[in-house]
């Protein structure tokens, strides 16, 4: 694995939206241009109603880069899935409280298995259910859209929801990663770093024109500059 060759940008491109015949190639390109993470979103087909790939597909592309890997579970009983996804090489794994009653014990084991804890919730999600759980995260990821695929439109109420979070966040004193994925682009991008977003995942935007790299060094220095 080689050394990044550029500052990373908070940005995780989502490994949904890649052409998966060439997807270690535009991996590379992505790293070499600064993305500062990989997101990879995984599907059981019931909590979504779609199915991707699990750890084992993580683990053979971990030699690819040595940029971290962020892995997405929306998937019911979260837990089985724990120690597979730290033996691929997973440095934050996010887990929904929709897909389990013990949020609490999952991401407390997530923690376990030396790993970054991320907490991903739904849009219809009341914001105040983090409010037992942020203190023992790194991330919260903010749907901006239902999850399940990529290229879904943006939801506005996205805003409110980062500026409750951001006052629970003052009030319980805690500076988790604020992370907002689905419908990220270069036209939300900057409103949603002035909503308190400090990192981004974003899949369709990065393939509008042909040249993903330069395409996320563009949507960065909307919202960061550089
Ligand atoms: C949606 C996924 C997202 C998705 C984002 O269920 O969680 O990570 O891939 O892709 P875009 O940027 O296309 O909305
Ligand atoms: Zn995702």
């Amino acid at each position: 694995m080689s050394a990044p060759e550029t500052l990373p940008y908070p940005i995780h491109p989502s490994i949904l939206a890649f052409d998966f015949s060439i997807i270690s190639e535009q991996m590379r390109a992505l790293d070499v241009a600064g993305a500062d993470a990989f997101h990879f979103d995984v599907m059981d087909d019931h909590f979504v109603p779609n199915l991707t790939f699990g750890p084992m597909v993580l683990r053979t592309l971990r030699s690819v880069t040595a940029r971290a890997f962020h892995a997405h579970l929306m998937a019911y009983h979260p837990d089985a899935y724990i120690p597979r996804m730290a033996e691929a090489g997973v440095q934050r794994l996010y887990a929904h409280p929709e897909a389990t009653p013990h949020i609490n014990r999952t991401l407390g084991y997530i923690r376990d298995a030396g790993m970054e804890a991320g907490v991903s919730i739904n849009p219809g999600t009341p914001v105040e259910a983090l409010e037992p759980l942020l203190e023992m995260v790194d991330a919260v990821l903010m749907m901006s859209v239902n999850p399940g695929f990529g290229g879904q439109a943006f939801l506005p109420i996205t805003y409110r929801r980062l500026g409750q979070l951001r006052a629970l966040m003052a009030r319980l004193g805690v500076s988790p990663a604020v992370v907002v994925d689905g419908g990220v682009d270069g036209g939300n991008i900057a409103a949603l770093a002035q909503a308190g977003m400090t990192e981004a995942v974003i899949g369709t935007a990065l393939f509008t024109d042909g040249d993903p790299a330069a395409t996320m060094r563009a949507i960065a220095g909307a919202a960061w500059g550089g």
